[in-house]
């Protein structure tokens, strides 16, 4: 007999999609997950066997349609993450951002899901010179990927207006954790560092290091998606949530820190600031807490000390830094805009 899946995750190959499946998992849920492999990785679903796992591309309508039909609830996992890259190819990530989630979110009326809960993005605030960040301050996205994921934000609250489809928009502030991919150019900066600083290999900052983030370990994100999936409607549905820890920290005091926990010795190499960056992010996270009681579960210090012990035993155990440097180069090979 098929067991019907309650949760779809798409992007259940990349970084926060497996680590939402991992705790569906953990709580006996029924979950379906779905990725094309674009820069979610095979190793990333070891352990997650008990998924219905489907391999797939929601620019796909039809495939979109398969991935919703008899879901409850659906985390839309799935994008092109990364500033940079967005500044090459802004026509791929509007592809893998925007088309995607108005064919999920079509798919989801159409199956009668009852909510999507939308992984928002930090970048929506784009420069704006105000700190904290709060969600009812204008959007003043800098880079393509900021616009593609404010456009896809949009496009799930109208749902709401328009068709009632229950939503709710996280916006997440720069994750880190294990499973973060931690070999491409385009990674999150706390994976690249924890890599090459457990290697011994010199960290690159871009500009003088002062920027700062609302570095948010990948816990903290997994409680607040499950809390968005379970508040009542009346309190959640059409809102835009801050998932953050409400603290931030420069790269350089970060680097600090990783230099204790990794045990690397030297000066990071400082080289020109990067396009589409901003100088500082930091949330307010009183919305959270107020309609869905969100309060971040692990904070910095500690999210960096796990992210380091993983990466450190992810290298012992069986070369998995390799397999990840591996897919990394497959992926920016099969996409020529990226390469
Ligand atoms: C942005 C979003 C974040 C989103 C992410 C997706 C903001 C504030 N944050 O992250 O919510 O999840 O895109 O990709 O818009 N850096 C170095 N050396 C490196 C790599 C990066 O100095 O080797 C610097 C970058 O120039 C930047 C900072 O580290 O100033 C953070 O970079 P990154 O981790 O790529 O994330 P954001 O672009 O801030």
């Amino acid at each position: 007999m098929t067991v019907l899946a309650r949760f779809l995750v798409t992007g259940a190959a990349g970084f926060i999609g497996r680590s939402i499946v991992a705790e569906l998992l953990r709580r006996g849920e029924t979950v379906r997950g779905i990725d094309n492999f674009l820069t979610g990785k095979r190793e990333n679903l070891v352990g997650l066997e008990g998924m219905e796992f489907l391999e797939g591309d929601l620019t796909d309508p039809f495939v979109c349609m398969r991935a919703c039909a008899g879901v409850e609830i659906a985390f839309h996992e799935a994008a092109l993450a990364s500033v940079p890259r967005s500044v090459e190819d802004p026509v791929g990530t509007n592809r893998n951002c925007v088309d995607v989630t108005v064919n999920l979110l079509e798919a989801a009326r159409g199956a009668r899901v009852r909510r999507v809960v939308y992984a928002g993005s930090s970048s929506a605030y784009g420069d704006t010179p105000t700190l904290p960040k709060h969600e009812a301050m204008p959007e003043h996205p800098l880079s393509p990927y900021g616009v593609a994921k404010l456009a896809g934000e949009h496009y799930v609250r109208s749902f709401t207006r328009v068709y009632g489809l229950e939503t709710v928009v996280l916006r997440y502030f720069n994750v880190f954790g294990p499973y973060q991919d931690p070999a491409s150019y385009y990674s999150g900066v706390l994976a690249v560092f924890c890599r090459k600083m457990l290697a011994g290999e010199q960290p690159t900052i871009f500009g003088d290091g002062e920027q700062s983030r609302d570095f948010t370990y990948i816990d903290n994100v997994v409680h607040a998606n499950l809390l968005a999936a379970e508040a009542p409607a009346e309190r959640v549905s059409g809102q835009v949530l801050n998932t953050a820890t409400g603290i931030r920290n420069t790269l350089n005091d970060t680097f600090r820190i990783l230099r204790e926990l990794t045990g690397y010795i030297g000066d990071p190499e400082y080289t020109q600031a990067r396009a589409g960056d901003i100088r500082d992010s930091q949330a307010d996270i009183s919305r959270a807490a107020e309609l869905m009681g969100y309060v971040p579960l692990v904070d910095f210090r500690e999210g960096l000390r796990r992210t380091v012990e993983w990466y450190r035993e992810t290298e012992i155990a069986e070369g998995i830094f390799k397999l990840h440097g591996q897919r990394a180069r497959r992926v920016t090979s099969v996409v020529p805009a990226l390469a």
